[in-house]
């Protein structure tokens, strides 16, 4: 094996799995995703709080972003993770689980998951650690934290926000991992995203308990950008550089390109911050009226891949020059390194970024990739000067290498595969999903966990980039009724050797009559 291999592979596993590393001198819990595989880079999707608010979330809304989430090419950009935040979705029904609030979800919370997972997309829900969500509109899971997160897997919630008000005497860290332990009690993978705004320094022990957390206050009240809140939070997200890793993001909350109060240089430095933070991205503006110039922030594949990035490392400020800021400290999965000139004043600033603020010899010779520009450059030595505008950036990939391959995104056709066996059986049917990476190099084969129901096999099979899991199920000695199961299937990113987030789609199988052989 190469050394730098070796070297890329140890660096992996001192990141994604930290606490192993440590365990030699403590007993550190593990890394959660460690088990689960899940948001091995930072989750990206669309969450209604901050253009809407509470209004209008309903069915009609969230569907209506379904689709134009797909039709604006963000699905294939990697946006994936979906759904209502706080907007009256259910309340706590007689029996004491959370039901569906029908005038709001006519299909139920069960049936715009289907939706969702039908169009190749995973599902979040939002609900909170306390007595009440914040307005109080809805109940909070303090004290029915098995039964409502039991809820949330049967609906198939893929993802969940967890908030933190109305938890008066309420003990943080106890508190979410109560809420680990019921969402591990309830059988379904779940992306778990803590939202304390920071309130009891998750970044010091929620690795543990889920795959990320909020670290500041709301990032703008719902419906309007605030520029500098975006800076504050940005900044305060900065210093944390060191807890983030596959698995355990810090969230600098959801984001705010798109909506009305940034200009289009702000849209475009916000999103480059976010991406060189390794900050989750979740979409925060109306996805039904985008400009142009939104769509191509929010879809750049090539800030996207510093984002989604397999090493994982958050960058962080390692010089200042007057009002300008060099980020860097983010080494990238195929040797090149990211690097972001922010200039934060109100004139244009010149800056030269030398090659050893990337940690190289300044006799290296290296090629500069600018990601908004998507022009290559090199090689060169000693550095580069670039001259930003006011509130604008320079985001670059620099390499020895004069190409920028991109890490793999996965997109799915569908993430659920149903079946309806009629009578007389018994009966053998096979539907396939076709699974997609949009990274330049091809994946090797998908391997499905073994522990499948025995009425249930998947094979895979590779076409180039894509791959098809074909799921053949048989009736064969089955009882009438429901049955399921979640498939998941592992891979690995062949440049670096590392893993890629698990592939997680639900199977059901309805059987008609009893079958018997
Ligand atoms: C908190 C969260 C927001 C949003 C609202 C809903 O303020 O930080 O992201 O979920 O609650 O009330």
């Amino acid at each position: 094996m190469r050394k730098t291999t070796l070297l890329v592979m140890a660096i992996a596993v001192a990141l994604l799995f930290p606490a192993r590393v440590a365990r030699a001198q403590s007993a550190a819990p593990r890394v959660r995703a460690a088990e689960d595989g899940l948001a091995l880079t930072p989750p990206m999707g669309w969450y209604p709080w901050n253009e809407f608010g509470q209004e209008p979330q309903n069915e009609k809304l969230i569907k209506e972003i379904v689709d134009a989430l797909i039709s604006s090419g963000m699905k294939d950009a990697g946006y994936v993770y979906v759904g209502p935040d706080e907007g009256m979705c259910f309340s706590r029904g007689a029996d004491g689980k959370p039901t569906t609030n029908l005038k709001r979800y006519p299909n139920g919370l069960r049936g715009l998951g289907d939706y969702i997972h039908q169009r190749g997309l995973k599902y979040a829900l939002y609900t909170d650690a306390g007595t009440h969500t914040c307005s109080k509109a809805m109940p909070g899971t303090k004290g029915h934290e098995f039964e409502d997160m039991a809820v949330f897997a049967a609906w198939r919630a893929d993802y969940v926000k967890i908030d933190w008000c109305n938890t008066e005497g309420q003990d943080v860290a106890q508190s979410y991992t109560k809420l680990r332990d019921a969402q591990l009690a309830a059988g379904r993978p779940i992306v778990f995203s803590l939202c304390s705004w920071g309130v009891g320094e998750p970044w010091k022990w929620a690795a543990s308990v889920g795959h990320l957390w909020r670290t500041t206050a709301d990032i703008c009240a719902p419906g309007k950008a605030d520029w500098s809140a975006a800076m504050k939070n940005a900044a305060a997200n900065e210093k944390l550089y060191s807890a983030a890793g596959p698995g355990h993001w810090n969230d600098p909350d959801m984001l705010i390109t798109g909506m009305d109060g940034l200009s289009e240089t702000q849209n475009r430095s916000f999103f480059s911050l976010w991406c060189m933070m390794a900050a989750p991205l979740m979409a925060g503006n109306d996805l039904r009226k985008m400009t142009a110039s939104t769509i191509q922030v929010l879809t750049n594949r090539e800030a996207i891949g510093i984002d989604q990035d397999p090493l994982g490392t958050q960058g962080h400020i390692v010089r200042r020059e007057g009002q300008a800021e060099i980020w860097a400290g983010k080494p990238l999965f195929d040797g090149s390194q990211a690097v972001l000139v922010f200039n934060s004043g109100d004139a244009p600033a010149e800056v030269h970024v030398t090659w050893s603020d990337l940690g190289s010899a300044e006799s290296a010779a290296l090629y500069v990739r600018d990601l908004w520009t998507h022009r290559t450059t090199g090689p060169r030595r000693g550095g580069i000067t670039v001259t930003v505008p006011p509130s604008d950036v320079a985001l670059l990939r620099i390499s020895k290498s004069s190409t920028f391959p991109a890490p793999p995104i996965i997109v799915a056709d569908s993430y659920w595969v149903s079946f309806r066996a009629p009578q007389p059986g018994p009966h053998k049917l096979t539907r396939a999903i076709t699974v997609k990476t949009t990274g330049t190099d091809e994946l090797p084969l998908w391997k499905v966990r073994p522990g499948l129901p025995s009425w249930l096999s998947v094979a895979v099979t590779k076409h180039g980039k894509s791959q098809t899991l074909a799921n053949t199920v048989s009736t064969a000695g089955l009882k009438k009724g429901l049955h399921h199961a979640v498939v998941r299937a592992d891979n690995i990113e062949p440049v670096s050797g590392l893993p890629i987030s698990a592939l997680y789609y639900d199977v059901d199988l309805e059987v008609c009559g009893d079958e018997r052989d």
